[in-house]
């Protein structure tokens, strides 16, 4: 292999339904290309020979996988050769699931397809399917050879006949196929030179048809992106700084760029790249594995998605459609949870509604309810909490996820497309506060440390008179007593003073009640303080908008009494005749479970 050191590199897929070719036209164009290991062709000819079997070329990429025995192609064969312009990885996919678990997995990939339709056979089933199923992996660039033609005498109507019925197909499934081939994988026709067997055919053959396909952009070009794999701390004693690690999906990054992380809308600027064992840089790239400093101490989890405040942004949602290939015994269904990841975050997910199924069996069958193992659908997930994602092949990493179930893969997707949901006017207003926010010397981190505490708003609601009031007060004593830096804030008290001037009878205000509320609860969060809150039934809307605001992690949330209200999220209920002393000892106990006081 000669001369591959700085050629580009492809990876194309070669699909179609069984026994239309694609071994055979694969074998053929590498034996005619020279692009077989010495003394192959010779070997598996032999080995024919002694059989008493008829020579196949299909055999060379079995051969060349050792999986002659079989006959039959069992497992992704990876084959490699060289045109003048490239280096191609050829995947030869054996059945299609086997194939679209590797890809929406993130084993296997392709940047272009060849799809292989038998002419005397014609269109089948499979063809139609592979074609769709390429198009919901991503892969535009199509080549379609329809093989075979020596067996149909190289008949032109034949051909054409295909090409137009399989182009209209293409087509409403918005493919535009780049090219049609008449090809004989068997003769060797129109592979790496055209013949005259199909004078009527002026095209270009497989192999330039090949190099005509166009290479995605490198991933330098694209912008930066980096989903955030850890936070790590110096241990050198007096130094807090913080290291935020992950590998470049994307782009570049240098030292003074201003980063933005998502979903937070947190920004900072980059103040240094550190090191371990290596030489220090002030430019990080695609593929490489990062961490960096900020200029200012945020508090930025696992999972973010890092980007450059001057490039495009990525989507935000709680919301998106998406393809998925369903892997699970049990059939996947509407309203239930899943746990999807991607990147370096994991959400709880809903399938809000199934738009159509492709079954195994029937394209464009549908049906609402399930998807089937092996059934790909197109389906709106509605999340947990937002993530953030990029709907382009180039950034797989974050288009792409799977399903899992006690780290089990039960499925893959596609995001297609997002999903405005009903946080984005919350979320652009987050971001702007956050761009907008002026920080001083002292960080959140150095009051944590100092306090030993993280802050946390604890709200306690319940019923009417079930004594919130007494024992949030009591709660904020016995915190403060201890030396924890704790206020007690009634709504009352904003409703009042800050809120004095929206009409409580107006209902249409409650949001803007709300959202001064969780703007205020922020300031005390960033000052490290533990609010303590108390409001009676609160909603989990108002929830929601609270968590939303000031982060889900830093909201807890305390019923007093029973019949919590069915769809609330708590995070501890206490009994309303249960000793108040008690009662504060297990909201403190909760605290302490939760990461949010030290030492105690
Ligand atoms: P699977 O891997 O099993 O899905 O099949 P495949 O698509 O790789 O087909 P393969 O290359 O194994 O070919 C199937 C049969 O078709 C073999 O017997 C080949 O000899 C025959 N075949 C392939 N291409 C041609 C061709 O151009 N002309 C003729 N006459 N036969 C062909
Ligand atoms: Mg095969």
């Amino acid at each position: 292999m000669d001369g591959t050191l700085k050629q580009e590199k492809m990876d194309i897929v070669f699909v179609g339904h069984v026994d239309h070719g694609k071994s055979t036209v694969i074998g053929r164009l590498l034996a005619d290309t020279n692009s077989l290991p010495k003394g192959k062709l010779d070997q598996v000819k032999l080995n024919c020979e002694q059989n008493n079997e008829p020579f196949e070329y299909a055999y060379l990429i079995d051969a060349l996988k050792d999986e002659r025995a079989q006959s039959i192609t069992i497992d992704s064969a990876r084959v490699f050769f060289n045109s003048k312009n490239r280096h191609y990885i050829i995947i030869d996919a054996p059945g299609h699931i086997e194939f679209i678990k590797n890809m929406v997995t993130g084993a296997a990939r392709a940047e272009a397809a060849v799809l292989v339709i038998d002419a005397h056979e014609g269109i089948q089933e499979n063809s139609r399917r592979h074609g769709y199923l390429l198009g919901m992996l991503g892969i535009k660039q199509i080549l379609v050879l329809v093989n075979k033609m020596d067996l149909v005498d190289y008949d032109q109507k034949i051909y054409e006949n295909i090409q137009r019925e399989f182009t209209e197909y293409l087509n409403e499934i918005n493919i535009q196929p780049k090219a049609f081939i008449p090809v004989s994988g068997k003769e060797g026709i129109n592979l790496n030179h055209l013949s005259d067997k199909t004078h009527w055919y002026q095209g270009n053959t497989l192999l330039e048809a090949l190099d005509d396909f166009e290479k995605d952009k490198p991933n330098l070009e694209k912008s930066f992106r980096m989903p955030v794999q850890d936070i790590y701390k110096f241990t050198s004693y007096g130094d807090d700084r913080r290291i935020i690690a992950g590998t470049v999906i994307s782009g570049k990054l240098n030292v003074g760029d201003e980063v933005i992380f998502y979903p937070s809308g947190k920004r900072s600027k980059v103040k240094t790249f550190e090191v371990f064992g290596s030489e220090s840089y002030s430019q990080a790239i695609s593929n490489q594995t990062v961490g960096f400093t900020l200029d200012e101490q945020l508090y930025i989890r696992r999972g973010e998605v890092a980007c450059r405040v001057d490039e495009p942004q990525p989507y935000v949602s709680k919301k998106f459609r998406a393809s998925v290939f369903w892997l699970g015994k049990n059939p996947m269904r509407l309203n239930q949870s899943y746990t999807l990841k991607l990147g370096t975050t994991r959400v709880i997910a809903n399938i809000e509604e199934i738009h159509r199924v492709i079954d195994a069996d029937k394209l464009g069958s549908s049906e609402h309810q399930k998807i089937n193992k092996h059934d790909v659908a197109e389906v709106t997930f509605e999340l947990q909490n937002p993530i953030t994602f990029e709907l382009s092949e180039s950034h797989s990493d974050i288009s792409r996820f799977v399903i899992l179930d006690d780290s089990q893969i039960w499925g893959g997707g596609i995001i297609l497309e997002s999903v405005q949901d009903e946080d984005e006017s919350m979320r652009e207003e987050i971001f702007t506060r956050n761009s907008r926010w002026i920080r001083s010397h002292v960080s959140y981190n150095d009051r944590a440390e100092r306090n030993n505490q993280h802050s946390s708003l604890i709200i306690i609601t319940g019923k009417q008179s079930s004594g919130r009031k007494k024992l949030a007060s009591m709660l904020e004593t016995q915190l403060f007593l201890e030396g924890k830096l704790v206020y007690y804030l009634g709504v009352g008290s904003v409703l009042y003073g800050l809120n004095a001037d929206l009409k409580r009878d107006n209902s249409n205000n409650w949001n803007e009640h709300i959202r001064r509320i969780s703007e205020l609860a922020y300031i005390f969060m960033d000052s490290g303080m533990i609010l303590v809150m108390t409001a009676v039934e609160l909603t989990e809307d108002d929830l929601h908008v609270l968590r939303t605001i000031i982060g889900h992690k830093k909201v807890k949330v305390v019923w007093v009494g029973d019949d919590i209200a069915n769809d609330m999220i708590i995070d501890l209920q206490i009994d309303d005749d249960e000793v108040f002393e008690n009662s504060v000892i297990k909201i403190k106990q909760m605290l302490k479970d939760r990461g949010s006081l030290f030492n105690l």
